[in-house]
């Protein structure tokens, strides 16, 4: 039995992607983007809260200096789909007037959210935006929207876990998980849906 498998939470039902892949490819990614970035000071944008693991881990995989912003937006709430309605939760701290954007994304699904985000940020005049996404559903892409450069593409299934919630749950896994439909179901039961 792997370390893995004995570290499967209650709720997952089959390990996506192992923390070693992860930090492989997130390595990866830093290299291109210091490569991309060389003798430039992005500032790199999390998005609120999915993202926090992946910029953690992707700001400290690269050697250009950057300096880092959040924005939060509304999720999903408790259902799994996106419903196309974005709201600004918590904005930036920084103007982005003339900076070298990299907005730093946990997971493009329809690309609606995203898609709303870079609208938002792109009326505000950076002297450049790019998008790095640790994961991509090719078969959900229902708007065409800029993603640069994206970790990993998953089949369209629920996935938890390095950040991804569900109904704010699980976020601390270390890998990326499907989500137990099980788990869907007793969530409902506790709030009595
Ligand atoms: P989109 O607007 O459909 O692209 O959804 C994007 C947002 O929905 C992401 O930033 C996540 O917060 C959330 N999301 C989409 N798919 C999943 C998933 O499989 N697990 C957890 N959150 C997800």
């Amino acid at each position: 039995m792997s370390w893995q498998t004995e570290r499967r939470a209650a709720g997952v039902s089959k390990i996506l992607i192992t923390e070693q892949e992860l930090q492989r490819r997130i390595y990866e990614l830093g290299k291109e983007l210091d490569a991309h970035y060389a003798g430039r000071v992005p500032l790199m944008i999390g998005v609120l809260n999915g993202a926090v693991a992946f910029m953690t881990d992707l700001m400290m995989a690269m050697t250009t200096p950057v300096e880092i912003d959040f924005m939060a937006v509304s999720s999903y709430g408790p259902a799994t789909r996106s419903s196309g309605v974005v709201r600004i939760l918590k904005d930036l701290n920084q103007e982005i007037e003339g900076r070298d954007v990299l907005v730093v994304e946990d997971i493009v699904d329809s690309g609606l959210t995203l898609q709303y985000l870079l609208d938002v940020l792109r009326r505000r005049n950076p002297a450049s935006i790019e998008v790095v996404a640790l994961l991509r559903k090719e078969s959900r892409a229902a708007v065409d929207v800029q993603v640069d450069r994206v970790g990993f593409s998953i089949p369209d299934e629920f996935v938890i876990g390095y950040g991804l919630d569900y109904a704010d749950r699980y976020r601390n896994l270390p890998y990326i998980a499907v989500l137990d439909p099980a788990a869907i179901q007793s969530e409902a039961e506790t709030a009595g849906v």
